[in-house]
């Protein structure tokens, strides 16, 4: 029996390890197939662990982390996120931003996932006055070599959640792939939805 707990400040900080951990072990897949390793995580959490208005639902079984979901102020995140809101005149304190939802595979489909998104949308309600919840989601061609033949797209379990994806607009982060020598650029879309009954942009 999974069980999802929600944590903020300090709280959050005995379950980085094991949020860098999900990280690297579930977006080696399929579609971000991220090849990390824990020493390149570790400024990009300790960032997060400080930022205000940051928060973590983590899922257990027993006293073991199986899945972590995270979310900050759009305003506490670095540029390279905010930027294309920036550049279309939005008031980007007006966003919450998702970041990454990663359960292991075993304990998908019980509804974790939809537990993730009802924490991290009260939190952002009760933290701040934003209008609305960002997230993005790495885009990959369907014809791309190393999609499994099965893989299923999140796009309709999302869109079950209220967003709404926004295909112009999105953001580009570098990694190191499982396919690729070095780091290479990919390019991430947002999916956006409104907190407070505010129009969408
Ligand atoms: C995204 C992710 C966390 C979703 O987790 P999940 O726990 O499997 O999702 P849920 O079980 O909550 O919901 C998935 C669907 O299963 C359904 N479901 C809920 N309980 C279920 C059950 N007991 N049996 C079968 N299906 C169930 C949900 O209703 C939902 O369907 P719906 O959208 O039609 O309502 C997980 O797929 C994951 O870690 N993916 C890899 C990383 C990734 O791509 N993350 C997103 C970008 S950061």
């Amino acid at each position: 029996m999974v069980r999802v707990e929600f944590f903020a400040g300090p709280a959050m900080v005995p379950h980085l390890a094991a949020l860098s951990r999900l990280r690297i072990a579930v977006f080696r897949e399929w579609p971000y197939l991220y090849d990390g390793s824990a020493d390149n995580e570790s400024s990009h959490l300790a960032a997060f662990a400080q930022a205000p208005g940051a928060g973590l639902a983590v899922a257990f079984e027993g006293e073991a982390v199986v899945g972590c979901s995270s979310c900050l102020p759009m305003a506490q995140e670095g540029d390279y996120i905010a930027a294309p809101f920036r550049a279309r005149g939005w008031d980007v304190g007006r966003f919450f931003y998702f970041g990454e939802s990663v359960l292991l595979p075993a304990y998908r489909g019980q509804g974790v996932g939809v537990e993730f998104f009802r924490q991290r949308e009260a939190h952002a309600r009760a933290v701040s006055a934003c209008d609305f919840a960002a997230f993005c989601a790495v885009q990959r061609p369907s014809e791309h070599p190393l999609r499994p033949g099965g893989a299923v797209p999140l796009d309709d379990f999302w869109r079950k959640r209220g967003f709404v994806p926004y295909q112009d607009l999105f953001c580009t982060m570098r990694w190191k792939q499982v396919d690729t020598d070095d780091k290479v650029e990919n390019r991430l879309a947002f999916w956006l939805k409104s907190l407070t009954g505010a129009a969408l942009p």
